[in-house]
């Protein structure tokens, strides 16, 4: 199968690209530092010609009120390409839960992002993973100082990319799903405590303050970002991955 991996270069690309390779088919990655932006349209063609299945795993720049003009924009670029090159199977990865949380800004814009898919003229699948393992430093690193690591009690399930990568190419191998498969790991912590167990692990001594107004995750309500029944459960478990 020849497969377009868009946003082939990044954390879940670089893996995704590799899977599939290794599984004997055609991946190729595509990003802007390969001639494709997914923004202006350029390069497209050139990248979907004689495509069976492309994966979209672009984000937007930023996580703010800019980012639904992304998600809007890429999709509405990406579509009319995908048909016009007879793509089969059009797959996104998407975040578990984002119908919960109207009120954070990127989560709007995935939903955004899931419609216009759901809308559009291209067989598809949505898998929407949970918080990846190696986004985690950079969560904490939202609302750090010196002495201090403030973080809500918000209930989290992370997952490896690794695990994320091999769900994505089960899912791109095969029939389009026309609809949304949940991928996440085995373990619910809560933000702070996880912010507690990943400290530890690096050695730094910096306290973690619960404070359930302290940065992105703290709107969320309840278990909103948690797997629902039928989640498929990736392997890896965060305490064995900080270990290694
Ligand atoms: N972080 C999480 O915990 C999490 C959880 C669930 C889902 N997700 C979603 O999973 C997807 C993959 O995440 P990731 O961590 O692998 O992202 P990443 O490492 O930031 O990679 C993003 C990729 O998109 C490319 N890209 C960005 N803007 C582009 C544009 N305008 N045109 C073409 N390519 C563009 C980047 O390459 P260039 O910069 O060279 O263009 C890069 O290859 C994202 O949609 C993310 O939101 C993330």
């Amino acid at each position: 199968m020849k497969i377009a991996v868009i946003g082939g270069t990044g954390l879940i690309g670089t893996r995704l690209v590799k899977i599939l390779n290794a599984g004997g088919h055609e991946a190729a990655a595509h990003s802007r530092s390969t001639g494709l932006d997914l923004l202006s349209g350029k390069g497209l063609p050139e990248a979907l010609k004689e495509t069976d299945v492309l994966v979209n795993l672009t984000r937007s720049p930023t996580l703010d009120e800019a980012s639904p003009a992304f998600f809007e924009q890429t999709m509405n670029n990406l579509l009319p390409a995908a048909r016009a090159a007879g793509v089969g199977h059009a797959v996104i990865l998407s975040i578990v839960g984002i119908d919960l949380v109207p009120d954070v800004a990127f989560y709007r814009a995935r939903v955004l992002q899931e419609d216009i898919l759901k809308a559009g003229p291209v067989p598809y699948s949505i898998v929407r993973a949970t918080q990846f393992f190696e986004f985690i430093d950079t969560v904490l690193s939202w609302t750090a100082d010196e002495d201090t690591v403030r973080l809500p009690a918000t209930p989290i399930q992370p997952i490896a990319a690794d695990d994320v990568a091999q769900a994505v190419a089960d899912v791109a191998v095969g029939a389009p799903l026309r609809a949304t498969r949940d991928i996440a790991g085995p373990d619910v912590f809560t933000l702070d405590e996880l912010g507690r167990i990943t400290l530890a692990a690096h050695g730094d001594r910096r306290t973690v303050v619960t404070d359930d107004s302290a940065g992105m995750f703290a709107p969320i309500p309840g278990e909103a970002i948690i797997a629902k029944d039928g989640a498929v459960i990736a392997p890896t478990r965060y305490r064995d991955w900080l270990a290694r």
